[in-house]
């Protein structure tokens, strides 16, 4: 079994397994998120949205389309919001048919169904939970709470909406870290108000890979923001953000030997 190191003493950056091990499996699914673990990912991200009836789910998009054969299952529930179904519904789909026939019969799992099967695997990977919509939090945290999870080591937030951050930090104990995530067209205006504007409730930045600098970085740091860097594939960036000096990346290939080496 592993254990990955806290963020503070881990050595940099930390590999956080984007949508689970999303390179080699169906993102967001069971065995995407086993492989993470057994890769050894610092963080497993996991996006969380929440069905009709109020359970909570892994799911990138707002609709099913795009990872599931919803539009065949359901052919008149256009344009499949996640949040027009009940989990029982939702359990019907097939989740990683949409990569490969191989995948066949993955099912959209629920965050609860992902924590327990990380306790069957007997490995303690902490998790990365970004809220994709507002109003999960207390549901989010109660969960998480409830598999002694919610503490430092175990998991940690991301969100691009500060509302949502907000409001963990009202629910959560000291010492797990908020990661306020910006997108392309917000780094394009960029300056450091924004960035004290952050440090006010959150405990870092996550920032596509397009708009890192080393200024960048170095301006966040300064103002006692850790840096996360999404989504990193290529060896050459890597080896490039860790010269930066960068806290973190999300990929979607957890276990590729060169992270190691790029970063020496
Ligand atoms: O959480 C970092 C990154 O995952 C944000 O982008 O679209 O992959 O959720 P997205
Ligand atoms: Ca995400």
């Amino acid at each position: 079994a592993s254990t990955a190191a806290q963020p503070s003493v881990a050595p940099k950056p930390i590999i956080i397994a984007h949508r689970g091990a999303s390179g080699h499996a169906p993102e967001h699914t069971l065995t995407s998120y086993r492989l993470a673990a057994r890769m050894q990912a610092d963080y497993i991200e996991v996006d969380v949205r929440a069905t009709q009836d109020g359970k909570l789910v892994a799911l990138h998009d707002a609709t099913l389309a795009r990872t599931t054969n919803a539009e065949t299952v359901y052919p008149r529930r256009s344009p499949w919001q996640v949040s027009d179904f009940s989990i029982r519904e939702l359990k019907k789909l097939d989740a990683g048919s949409w990569l490969a026939p191989r995948f066949a019969g993955e099912r959209v799992p629920t965050l609860d169904e992902v924590i327990q099967m990380l306790k069957a695997e007997r490995v303690e990977a902490p998790l990365y939970i970004e809220t994709k919509q507002p109003g999960i939090e207390k549901a989010v945290a109660h969960l998480l709470q409830s598999h002694h999870m919610l503490r430092p080591g175990r998991v940690m937030f991301q969100s691009f909406s500060r509302k949502s951050l907000e409001a963990l930090r009202r629910l959560i104990p000291r010492g797990i870290p908020l990661i306020q995530l910006i997108d392309g067209r917000e780094a394009q205006h960029w300056d450091d108000q924004r960035l004290r504007q952050i440090a006010a409730y959150a405990d870092g930045i996550g920032l596509p890979l397009s708009a890192v600098t080393k200024e960048r970085v170095r301006a966040a740091h300064r103002r006692g923001l850790i840096v996360h860097v999404y989504t990193v594939n290529a060896t050459h960036d890597l080896a490039r953000l860790c010269a930066m000096g960068v806290d973190g990346i999300f990929t979607d290939y957890p276990d590729r030997p060169a992270r190691i080496a790029a970063c020496r």
